[in-house]
């Protein structure tokens, strides 16, 4: 079996609405809800405003916590904090650095033009509000926020920052876009996970993107957890 069919299978078997969904294999629900319950609720996802669910919390701690020492995680798509909270947890232990990209509250005529309208602008959090929310949560000195796009963010890009984890939550409809922006900046075998990305729990777009994303060369260590489609690349 090719590179691309046995992702394909493994896309179809996590996104397949039928049959138990086994320890090994394709998903670890048991493992994923386990470490949703003891890592996955740590911070307030109302007061945040936040938007995944416990297990999948616990996994983007999870995952972060097994970069390199001091590698570098880049979150496209920060919101509140949630996410980049879970993420900052894995990473601490790293002694990391994280990158997150979102237009937070600036221009937002502009945003209404070029986000998705799939998250509400209004209230949405400062950058400022966030920082001391991540501040809070013990993570001074292990993050830099940026405010702005992803595509503009890749288009900056500092060459020598390579990435050991892209997460990809920002516009829906350019999933594909974040990952060939920052592809070229990924370190052999970096961890990238895309949020939104079932059928049933997330939207079509992000789907169709993803479809893509791992058809592009070879994966390892692939992983579904409820929205979330996750893996190594390899080559
Ligand atoms: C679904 S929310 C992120 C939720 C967050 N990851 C969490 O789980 O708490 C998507 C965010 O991405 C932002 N966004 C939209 N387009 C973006 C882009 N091109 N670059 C960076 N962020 C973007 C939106 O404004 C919004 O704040």
């Amino acid at each position: 079996m090719s590179a691309t069919d046995s992702t394909n299978t493994f896309l179809e078997k996590a996104w397949s609405d039928h049959g138990p969904k086994l320890i090994s294999g394709f998903s670890r629900p048991v493992y994923h809800n386990l470490m949703g319950l003891l890592g996955g609720r740590r911070y307030d996802k109302r007061a945040y405003g936040g938007m995944i669910r416990h297990t999948e919390a616990a996994m983007l701690s999870h995952w972060a916590a097994r970069v390199p020492p001091g590698g570098v995680v880049v979150e496209i798509g920060c919101y509140g904090g949630l996410s980049t909270s879970y993420l900052l947890r894995g990473l601490k232990k790293r002694g990391g650095r994280l990158y997150s990209i979102d237009p937070f509250n600036s221009d937002l005529d502009r945003q209404a033009r070029l986000t998705d309208h799939l998250v509400p602008l209004d209230n949405k959090p400062t950058r400022a509000l966030v920082a001391e929310r991540l501040r809070r949560n013990g993570f001074d000195g292990l993050f830099e926020l940026i405010e702005g796009y992803s595509q503009d963010a890749a288009a900056h890009w500092d060459p020598s920052v390579k990435i050991d984890f892209l997460w990809i939550d920002g516009n829906h409809e350019q999933a594909w876009r974040d990952f060939k922006d920052f592809q070229p900046h990924l370190n052999p075998g970096a961890r990238v996970a895309v949020h939104d990305a079932h059928p049933r729990y997330g939207y079509a777009s992000v789907v169709e993107d993803v479809k893509r994303i791992f058809a592009e060369g070879a994966w390892a260590d692939l992983e579904h957890v409820k929205s979330i489609i996750s893996g190594r690349k390899v080559g």
